[in-house]
């Protein structure tokens, strides 16, 4: 074989010039993010994560109340949905206030959100409360780390995101007392709904 080939391979370091580097996942976090440049942006990031979070919420008990809405349950969840609608007003008037802008996929978790609600609730009201189990799981752990970074020049936001943070992990408490553990698949479908809820989270925060 004395053929000899010229071109540069691609290399892990080296890639094809005609090639993305990276997976989407991996462009996106390296592009250069609003909360790189500093407080105001950070915090301007705090805000957006955390309108989509609890819009996402929203949809997922709306969802949820579509088809358990007349069930035992239903008053359960409407409570959850009501104090979601508290969250989310609370983050769209800080949005406007701080002019902060949403995320460009609130279209894409209107829909997300309901129809995670409406498939777990179709179910069953175990399979519903599992859901909310794994995603105020989710929710509990970001704002926790959210109320940490936040120093005392935000001690406003830092006490809503805690006084939050207490009523989701309510939600979850009222999620396991309803049984939510005794779901057939309770593993799987409470990883998947936790796993997908973080990814979620991270997406929102970039996008
Ligand atoms: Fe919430
Ligand atoms: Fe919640």
């Amino acid at each position: 074989m004395s053929a000899t080939n010229t071109a540069p391979h691609p290399t892990a370091n080296q890639p094809a010039a005609n090639q993305p580097v990276g997976g989407p996942a991996e462009r996106l976090a390296r592009r250069p993010l609003p909360g790189d440049l500093g407080t105001d942006a950070q915090i301007a990031r705090i805000i957006r994560v955390d309108q989509a979070g609890e819009y996402g919420a929203a949809r997922i008990y709306a969802g949820q109340l579509s088809v358990l809405g007349k069930s035992p349950v239903g008053a359960t969840i409407r409570h959850m949905e009501e104090q979601e609608r508290v969250h989310l007003d609370t983050f769209n008037t800080m949005m406007v206030e701080r002019r902060v802008r949403p995320t460009a996929l609130q279209p894409l978790w209107k829909l997300a959100g309901y129809a995670l609600g409406a498939a777990t609730a179709l179910m069953g009201e175990r399979a519903a409360m599992a859901c909310t189990v794994a995603v105020e799981e989710a929710i509990d752990a970001h704002y926790a780390e959210q109320a940490e970074r936040l120093g005392p020049g935000e001690a406003e936001l830092k006490a809503t995101i805690e006084k939050f943070r207490a009523e989701e992990l309510e939600h979850r408490d009222i999620g396991i007392a309803h049984d939510a553990e005794l779901t057939t698949g309770y593993p799987v479908l409470y990883t998947l709904i936790k796993a997908g809820t973080r990814a979620v989270i991270w997406v929102a925060e970039r996008v």
